[in-house]
């Protein structure tokens, strides 16, 4: 009876020192975790930025001119934008070209793949273009129609960076932006990717002194490292984090038009997406936050409290008003 009871009590004080072990193991992880969180230079080096933007102007600004056009990469610079956006695709006769489309379609009316084209065969844009990110929106642009090449774009504007997305997972496209973007001493001014992660890699596998950002898994992988607390111990390639802002959905679509459901999946990805201290964390360590495609005050007002670094718009001049009234000052 008695050696039962020792044997009873050893095995409670056994259990009691596990439990005491784990329990202070949980909240020394979840106490370092908090702390690095929120002073990430205990770990990590902060990487240095070599620019740094908060106004960027969506393929140039596709509400004020036509898309990916030389005029809207002018009239944007113009107004003092820190950054351009712009796609690439590769033309048969192997030119980079700045176009967001692998098909002509929606942009020129011609059923073609740029790739199926030499750049002087390329159409013309329409006059009259859908804004994606603008619910029922056109916007008619001026004279200039043309499909521009990326070299003219940096050309044009050497001190501007620019945002570059590589629409295709093709090497030659990569190989030539990379090429592009050493030619024209741009690598300090330029983070390109998408959100294909096998593009990602291929662009730092090609030259690892161009900036890349995160891709779709990426993205994922990061919320899933930020809400286990790991995030803080993990070192990260990706210089710039570019997120859409979930709830703009509704606005686009109309609420009507989607479901119990889906308004649901919005509305958990922005609580998820949308976390002031995942984005203090990430600028601390010298990535920068942006936003896209935001083209109203309350949405820009969001993000800049929401602590983002920039916010991509496709009204460059309406959200330059808004930061000129708001005192959101151009990064030094
Ligand atoms: C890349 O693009 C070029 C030009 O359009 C094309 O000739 C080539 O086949 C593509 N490569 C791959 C791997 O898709």
């Amino acid at each position: 009876m008695l050696t039962l009871n020792t044997t009873i009590l050893r095995n409670k004080q056994t259990e009691m020192s596990v439990a005491v072990y784990i329990l202070s193991t949980v909240t020394g992880y979840m106490l370092t975790s908090a702390l690095l969180l929120k002073c990430p230079g205990l770990l990590h080096r902060r990487r240095k930025e070599t620019f740094i933007s908060r106004h960027i102007s969506h393929r140039g600004g596709a509400g004020e001119n036509l898309e990916n056009t030389m005029a809207a990469f002018k009239h944007a610079v113009d107004l003092g934008t820190d950054m351009l956006e712009l796609d690439c695709h590769l033309t048969k006769d192997e030119q980079v070209v700045v176009s967001h489309d692998a098909n002509l379609e929606r942009c020129t009316g011609t059923d073609t793949r740029v790739s199926e084209l030499a750049y002087s065969e390329l159409p013309s844009y329409l006059c009259k273009l859908g804004v994606t990110f603008q619910r029922e929106c056109f916007c008619e642009g001026g004279e200039d129609t043309r499909i521009p090449l990326l070299r003219e774009v940096f050309e044009a504007f050497p001190y501007t960076p620019v945002n570059i997305d590589i629409k295709v997972n093709n090497d030659t496209l990569i190989k030539k932006v990379s090429e592009l973007v050493v030619k024209y001493d741009r690598e300090h001014l330029t983070v390109w990717g998408n959100s294909n992660n096998q593009i990602v890699k291929k662009c730092y596998k090609e030259n690892p002194s161009i900036p890349v950002l995160f891709s779709l898994p990426r993205v994922l992988q990061l919320l899933g490292l930020f809400y286990t607390g790991l995030l803080p111990f993990v070192p990260l390639k990706e210089q710039f984090l570019e997120i859409p802002m979930p709830s703009i959905i509704s606005k686009l679509r109309g609420p009507n038009r989607l479901n119990r459901r889906q308004r649901l999946l919005i509305w958990l990805a922005d609580i998820l997406l949308m976390r002031k201290s995942l984005f203090k964390h990430l600028t601390d360590r010298g990535i920068q936050v942006y936003i896209w495609v935001l083209n109203d005050e309350e949405d820009f007002q969001r993000a800049f409290d929401l602590g983002a670094t920039g916010v991509m718009t496709d009204f460059p001049t309406r959200l330059k008003d808004f930061m000129d009234r708001n005192g959101i000052s151009k990064p030094q």
